[in-house]
């Protein structure tokens, strides 16, 4: 089997270069594991020519809107819709989609109260087609893999990348390899991955050990990565935020708030920011925060100790599996993120996300573990004086609520921090809990369980 080339013949490269984050070494394809041959350093995807500079915002926005009546596929895809501002396909056909992209902004009245925050939003990237953010970045890369002549895609992951890349390879006609830590990762993700048809492989190890075995593994087979390492997947990611300020009427919000994992959303959103403020299409760059786990906190020790020059690489716990990263590979990429926009980085606990989740939840909305501590965070960054009381803020929501139900029925059952250093601090939650109960089947069952849920 020949080894196929990363960059995508059919596709008019001259729309883009690769461009190494750390030396700035210009190149017309990439390396399978999407590295600076130079440097090592990784890569992004960059218009040279100013594909931009020719464009009229004022026309862009239009062009964008009335690509909502269209009933073309390309055109029904929440980020190919954006497309202008993506990589470029010789024909409209090519693009592999499962109309992804179009989630809601809701408003999130109750937390708003809660953190004290005049208008709370929250950006539902849960409810794409495989239930998560991961949708907006695969539907691009996994089409850039077919154009470049790739059979395989493979991915490691905390569940909802495996899932996205699964479906999409399905979509394409492409075989799926997906490496993920054995046992920790929820079943509502494993069993996407397998109904889609992947080659699912638990592995003994974590994400991190995961991510490792799958950059030699690249280097030795004709094996297309769909990580985020991968820049094509940070480009379908830019477009949650190009919908966010369309639904905005681009007028910017003060703060967005997002979680991190392996960084590649976070640097996907602030390089959507910050072409968005050079193309003139917004006046000014909202700040953008990373909020992690206290048990997956490279990022935060990154910058505190290190002052974010090199990465303090952790051994990651917790139970908002999703975000169950130690080692985070677009570590340098966020860090350029949060000093371009100002954005600061914070950490919550196990309890805090457990009770953010259930304030979400309460709203209607919900979402999974790993999702909501960015509620968590904003607590924090309104405590610390951060975002001020009369701030505009979105929350990102990555995930839906459906991913991780293990989580939510021990919360409400009370079981989730049983038998850990929490256990009695979690009483405090009781009040947000929802246990179902077991009753007779009789009517006077049910109207006394009514009548005390009116009195509580
Ligand atoms: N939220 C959810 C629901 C996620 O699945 C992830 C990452 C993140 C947040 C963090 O995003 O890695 O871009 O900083 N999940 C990956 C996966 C790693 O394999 O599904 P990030």
């Amino acid at each position: 089997m020949s080894s196929p080339s990363s960059s995508a013949p059919g596709v008019p490269q001259a729309t883009f270069r690769f461009r190494c984050i750390g030396c700035g070494d210009l190149r017309e394809s990439a390396s399978q594991n999407f590295r600076c041959p130079q440097c090592k350093d990784l890569l992004e995807i960059i218009y040279p020519q100013g594909k931009e500079s020719s464009f009229d915002p004022t026309k862009l926005k239009s062009t964008w809107r009335n690509r909502r009546l269209s009933s073309t596929p390309i055109d029904q895809s929440g980020v190919w819709r954006f497309r202008d501002l993506l990589p470029a396909l010789a024909s409209e056909g090519q693009a592999i989609t499962l109309r992804e992209g179009n989630t809601p902004l809701y408003e999130l009245p109750q937390c708003a109260r809660i953190t004290g925050v005049p208008r709370l939003l929250g950006k539902h990237q849960g409810l794409n087609p495989t239930g998560s953010f991961k949708d907006a970045g695969m539907t691009v890369a996994a089409t850039f893999a077919r154009l470049a002549g790739f059979r395989w895609v493979a991915c490691a992951s905390t569940g909802n990348t495996s899932a996205s890349m699964a479906a999409y390879a399905a979509r394409g006609g492409l075989r799926s390899l997906v490496l993920v830590p054995d046992g920790k990762i929820s079943w509502s993700k494993l069993s996407q991955a397998l109904d889609y048809g992947a080659v699912t492989c638990q592995l003994r190890t974590d994400f991190d050990g995961c991510l490792r075995l799958l950059q030699e593994l690249v280097l030795r087979a004709p094996v297309y990565q769909l990580n985020s390492i991968n820049p094509f997947r940070l480009e379908g990611q830019k477009t949650l935020a190009l919908e966010l300020l369309e639904q905005l009427d681009w007028q910017p919000p003060d703060h967005i708030i997002v979680p991190g994992g392996n960084l590649g959303n976070s640097s996907a959103i602030g390089k959507a920011l910050v072409e968005m403020r050079d193309l003139g299409l917004i006046s000014r760059l909202p700040k953008l925060s990373i909020i992690q786990a206290e048990g997956a906190n490279a990022l935060v020790r990154t910058l505190r100790e290190a002052a974010g020059k090199c990465l303090i690489s952790v051994q990651a716990e917790t139970r908002a599996t999703a975000v169950r990263i130690g080692n985070p590979a677009s570590w340098k990429k966020a860090v350029h993120v949060l000093e371009a926009t100002g954005g600061a980085c914070e950490q919550v606990s196990e309890l805090e996300i457990a009770q953010a989740k259930a304030e979400i939840g309460a709203e209607g909305i919900g979402c999974e573990p790993a999702s909501a501590v960015t509620l968590a965070g904003l607590k924090k960054l309104v405590k610390l004086g951060l975002v001020k009381r009369e701030e505009s803020v979105v929350l990102i929501l990555t995930g839906n609520l459906l991913k991780d139900p293990d989580f939510t029925m021990e919360f409400h059952r009370g079981d989730l921090f049983k038998g850990t250093p929490d256990e009695t601090a979690s009483a405090g939650l009781n009040p947000l809990r929802r246990p179902p109960r077991v009753l007779d089947a009789t009517l006077d069952a049910v109207i006394r369980t009514l009548e005390q849920s009116e009195k509580s």
